[in-house]
Protein backbone atom coordinates (compact mmCIF):
# COMPACT_ATOMS: atom_id res chain seq x y z
CA UNK A 1 0.00 0.00 0.00
CA UNK A 2 1.40 3.21 -1.13
CA UNK A 3 2.05 5.75 1.61
CA UNK A 4 0.68 10.08 1.31
CA UNK A 5 1.16 12.37 3.23
CA UNK A 6 -2.27 14.45 4.45
CA UNK A 7 -0.47 17.99 5.23
CA UNK A 8 0.47 21.05 3.63
CA UNK A 9 3.24 21.57 6.28
CA UNK A 10 6.67 21.69 4.83
CA UNK A 11 8.69 20.73 8.03
CA UNK A 12 5.97 17.67 8.60
CA UNK A 13 6.80 16.73 4.84
CA UNK A 14 10.15 16.97 4.86
CA UNK A 15 10.78 15.07 8.33
CA UNK A 16 8.75 12.07 7.25
CA UNK A 17 10.29 12.31 3.42
CA UNK A 18 13.58 11.76 4.90
CA UNK A 19 12.27 8.31 5.75
CA UNK A 20 11.57 7.09 2.17
CA UNK A 21 8.12 5.89 3.03
CA UNK A 22 6.39 8.69 1.56
CA UNK A 23 4.94 7.69 -1.95
CA UNK A 24 2.97 11.42 -2.29
CA UNK A 25 1.34 14.13 -0.86
CA UNK A 26 -2.28 14.97 -0.50
CA UNK A 27 -3.07 19.11 0.41
CA UNK A 28 -6.62 20.60 0.38
CA UNK A 29 -7.35 24.44 0.84
CA UNK A 30 -8.03 23.71 4.75
CA UNK A 31 -4.61 22.11 5.38
CA UNK A 32 -3.58 25.09 2.79
CA UNK A 33 -4.70 27.71 5.25
CA UNK A 34 -3.62 25.47 8.56
CA UNK A 35 -0.17 25.60 6.90
CA UNK A 36 -0.18 29.76 6.45
CA UNK A 37 1.74 29.93 3.50
CA UNK A 38 1.53 31.29 -0.13
CA UNK A 39 -0.17 27.95 -1.68
CA UNK A 40 1.86 28.05 -5.31
CA UNK A 41 5.58 28.62 -3.00
CA UNK A 42 4.64 26.11 -0.46
CA UNK A 43 3.46 23.22 -3.42
CA UNK A 44 6.74 23.73 -5.18
CA UNK A 45 8.58 23.01 -2.16
CA UNK A 46 6.49 20.09 -1.78
CA UNK A 47 7.08 18.81 -5.42
CA UNK A 48 10.71 18.83 -5.13
CA UNK A 49 10.74 17.66 -1.92
CA UNK A 50 8.37 14.28 -2.91
CA UNK A 51 8.75 12.93 -6.43
CA UNK A 52 5.39 11.05 -5.88
CA UNK A 53 1.94 12.55 -6.83
CA UNK A 54 0.90 15.31 -4.91
CA UNK A 55 -2.72 16.63 -4.66
CA UNK A 56 -3.25 20.78 -5.64
CA UNK A 57 -7.18 21.17 -5.32
CA UNK A 58 -8.49 23.37 -7.08
CA UNK A 59 -11.44 26.03 -5.65
CA UNK A 60 -13.48 27.09 -8.56
CA UNK A 61 -16.90 24.80 -8.55
CA UNK A 62 -17.64 25.96 -12.59
CA UNK A 63 -15.94 23.19 -15.11
CA UNK A 64 -14.57 25.94 -17.01
CA UNK A 65 -13.48 27.63 -13.72
CA UNK A 66 -11.18 24.02 -12.79
CA UNK A 67 -9.79 23.50 -15.84
CA UNK A 68 -8.21 26.89 -15.78
CA UNK A 69 -7.16 26.32 -12.05
CA UNK A 70 -5.70 23.19 -13.44
CA UNK A 71 -3.57 24.81 -15.96
CA UNK A 72 -1.60 27.06 -13.04
CA UNK A 73 -1.31 24.17 -11.12
CA UNK A 74 0.40 21.59 -13.04
CA UNK A 75 2.77 24.34 -14.13
CA UNK A 76 4.21 24.13 -10.93
CA UNK A 77 5.99 20.40 -11.81
CA UNK A 78 4.98 17.03 -13.56
CA UNK A 79 4.12 15.28 -10.24
CA UNK A 80 0.76 17.33 -9.38
CA UNK A 81 -2.75 15.64 -9.39
CA UNK A 82 -4.95 17.84 -9.78
CA UNK A 83 -7.60 17.59 -7.00
CA UNK A 84 -11.67 18.21 -7.85
CA UNK A 85 -14.68 17.82 -5.94
CA UNK A 86 -17.33 14.63 -6.80
CA UNK A 87 -19.58 16.89 -8.57
CA UNK A 88 -20.76 16.85 -12.17
CA UNK A 89 -18.94 20.02 -12.76
CA UNK A 90 -15.83 18.29 -10.93
CA UNK A 91 -16.28 15.00 -13.11
CA UNK A 92 -16.67 17.16 -16.46
CA UNK A 93 -13.17 18.67 -15.35
CA UNK A 94 -12.10 15.28 -14.66
CA UNK A 95 -12.44 13.81 -17.89
CA UNK A 96 -11.08 16.50 -19.76
CA UNK A 97 -8.00 16.32 -17.94
CA UNK A 98 -7.70 12.44 -17.89
CA UNK A 99 -7.84 12.72 -21.86
CA UNK A 100 -4.90 14.98 -21.49
CA UNK A 101 -2.88 12.32 -19.00
CA UNK A 102 -3.23 14.22 -16.59
CA UNK A 103 -3.02 12.84 -13.01
CA UNK A 104 -6.84 13.93 -11.32
CA UNK A 105 -7.67 13.02 -7.64
CA UNK A 106 -11.66 12.99 -7.29
CA UNK A 107 -12.18 13.99 -3.88
CA UNK A 108 -14.88 14.21 -1.13
CA UNK A 109 -16.16 10.72 -1.97
CA UNK A 110 -18.98 9.60 0.11
CA UNK A 111 -20.86 7.00 -1.76
CA UNK A 112 -19.99 3.82 -4.44
CA UNK A 113 -22.24 5.14 -7.11
CA UNK A 114 -19.71 8.39 -6.64
CA UNK A 115 -16.53 6.40 -6.90
CA UNK A 116 -17.46 4.63 -10.09
CA UNK A 117 -18.44 8.14 -11.43
CA UNK A 118 -14.88 8.79 -10.51
CA UNK A 119 -13.58 5.30 -12.74
CA UNK A 120 -15.90 6.46 -15.35
CA UNK A 121 -14.33 10.16 -15.70
CA UNK A 122 -10.96 8.52 -15.54
CA UNK A 123 -9.61 9.53 -12.32
CA UNK A 124 -5.69 8.69 -11.29
CA UNK A 125 -7.42 8.79 -8.10
CA UNK A 126 -10.98 8.69 -5.91
CA UNK A 127 -10.39 9.83 -2.47
CA UNK A 128 -13.22 8.80 -0.29
CA UNK A 129 -13.47 10.63 3.21
CA UNK A 130 -13.14 7.47 6.04
CA UNK A 131 -13.45 9.87 8.71
CA UNK A 132 -16.15 12.23 8.05
CA UNK A 133 -18.38 9.08 7.95
CA UNK A 134 -17.44 7.80 11.23
CA UNK A 135 -18.62 11.61 12.37
CA UNK A 136 -21.83 11.07 11.12
CA UNK A 137 -22.55 7.22 12.81
CA UNK A 138 -21.16 5.06 9.19
CA UNK A 139 -18.23 2.94 9.48
CA UNK A 140 -16.30 4.64 6.75
CA UNK A 141 -14.32 1.85 6.14
CA UNK A 142 -17.33 -0.25 4.85
CA UNK A 143 -17.38 1.85 2.07
CA UNK A 144 -13.80 1.38 1.04
CA UNK A 145 -14.63 -2.44 1.07
CA UNK A 146 -17.52 -1.78 -1.13
CA UNK A 147 -15.07 0.71 -4.02
CA UNK A 148 -13.19 -2.32 -3.21
CA UNK A 149 -15.48 -4.66 -4.57
CA UNK A 150 -16.89 -3.00 -7.35
CA UNK A 151 -13.84 -2.10 -8.79
CA UNK A 152 -12.32 -5.64 -8.74
CA UNK A 153 -15.34 -6.66 -11.18
CA UNK A 154 -14.06 -4.22 -13.82
CA UNK A 155 -10.09 -3.96 -14.37
CA UNK A 156 -11.13 -1.28 -16.71
CA UNK A 157 -11.25 0.99 -14.09
CA UNK A 158 -7.95 2.53 -13.47
CA UNK A 159 -8.57 4.53 -10.70
CA UNK A 160 -6.57 3.95 -7.67
CA UNK A 161 -8.67 3.69 -4.36
CA UNK A 162 -7.25 6.73 -2.03
CA UNK A 163 -8.50 6.52 1.28
CA UNK A 164 -8.57 10.02 3.53
CA UNK A 165 -10.05 11.61 6.24
CA UNK A 166 -8.07 8.87 8.10
CA UNK A 167 -7.82 10.06 11.99
CA UNK A 168 -6.30 7.18 13.85
CA UNK A 169 -4.09 3.84 12.71
CA UNK A 170 -6.78 1.51 12.69
CA UNK A 171 -8.17 3.44 9.50
CA UNK A 172 -4.71 2.59 8.08
CA UNK A 173 -4.54 -0.92 8.93
CA UNK A 174 -8.24 -1.66 7.86
CA UNK A 175 -7.23 0.15 4.96
CA UNK A 176 -4.20 -2.63 4.11
CA UNK A 177 -6.29 -5.35 5.23
CA UNK A 178 -9.22 -4.37 2.44
CA UNK A 179 -6.32 -4.04 -0.45
CA UNK A 180 -6.89 -0.25 -0.76
CA UNK A 181 -3.93 1.38 -3.19
CA UNK A 182 -3.16 4.39 -0.96
CA UNK A 183 -3.87 6.08 2.03
CA UNK A 184 -3.04 9.53 2.97
CA UNK A 185 -2.44 10.13 6.53
CA UNK A 186 -1.82 13.09 8.97
CA UNK A 187 1.89 13.17 9.85
CA UNK A 188 0.82 12.41 13.79
CA UNK A 189 -0.96 9.11 12.58
CA UNK A 190 1.86 8.23 10.51
CA UNK A 191 3.79 8.56 13.79
CA UNK A 192 1.89 6.77 15.91
CA UNK A 193 2.42 3.44 13.57
CA UNK A 194 5.74 2.60 14.97
CA UNK A 195 4.77 3.02 18.11
CA UNK A 196 4.59 -0.22 20.91
CA UNK A 197 5.25 -0.32 24.70
CA UNK A 198 6.80 -3.75 24.08
CA UNK A 199 9.33 -2.81 21.94
CA UNK A 200 10.44 0.24 24.16
CA UNK A 201 10.55 -2.18 27.04
CA UNK A 202 12.70 -4.79 24.79
CA UNK A 203 14.99 -2.04 23.56
CA UNK A 204 15.45 -0.48 26.86
CA UNK A 205 16.62 -4.04 28.42
CA UNK A 206 19.10 -5.24 25.79
CA UNK A 207 20.96 -2.46 26.13
CA UNK A 208 21.20 -2.78 29.88
CA UNK A 209 22.17 -6.46 29.26
CA UNK A 210 25.14 -5.12 26.73
CA UNK A 211 25.92 -2.11 29.24
CA UNK A 212 26.98 -4.97 31.78
CA UNK A 213 29.04 -6.24 29.57
CA UNK A 214 31.08 -3.11 29.14
CA UNK A 215 31.54 -3.98 25.54
CA UNK A 216 31.38 -1.51 22.71
CA UNK A 217 31.11 -2.86 18.82
CA UNK A 218 32.22 0.49 17.54
CA UNK A 219 35.70 1.25 19.92
CA UNK A 220 36.33 5.07 20.73
O1 LIG B 1 -7.42 14.46 2.58
C1 LIG B 1 -8.63 14.75 3.19
C2 LIG B 1 -8.42 15.03 4.63
O2 LIG B 1 -7.49 16.08 4.81
C3 LIG B 1 -9.72 15.36 5.35
O3 LIG B 1 -9.51 14.97 6.67
O4 LIG B 1 -9.96 14.91 9.11
O5 LIG B 1 -10.67 16.93 7.73
O6 LIG B 1 -11.87 14.73 7.48
P1 LIG B 1 -10.54 15.41 7.81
Amino acid sequence: MKFFVDTADLDEIRDLAATGMVDGVTTNPSLVAKAGRDFFEALQEICDLVPGPVSAEVTATDTDGMLREAEKLRAVADNIAIKVPTTWDGLKACRRLADEGVMVNVTLCFSVNQAILAAKAGAAFVSPFVGRLDDIGQIGMDLIADIKQVYDHYPAFKTEILVASVRHVTHLLDAARLGADICTIPPNVLRQLIRHPLTDAGLAAFLADWEKTGQKIVKD
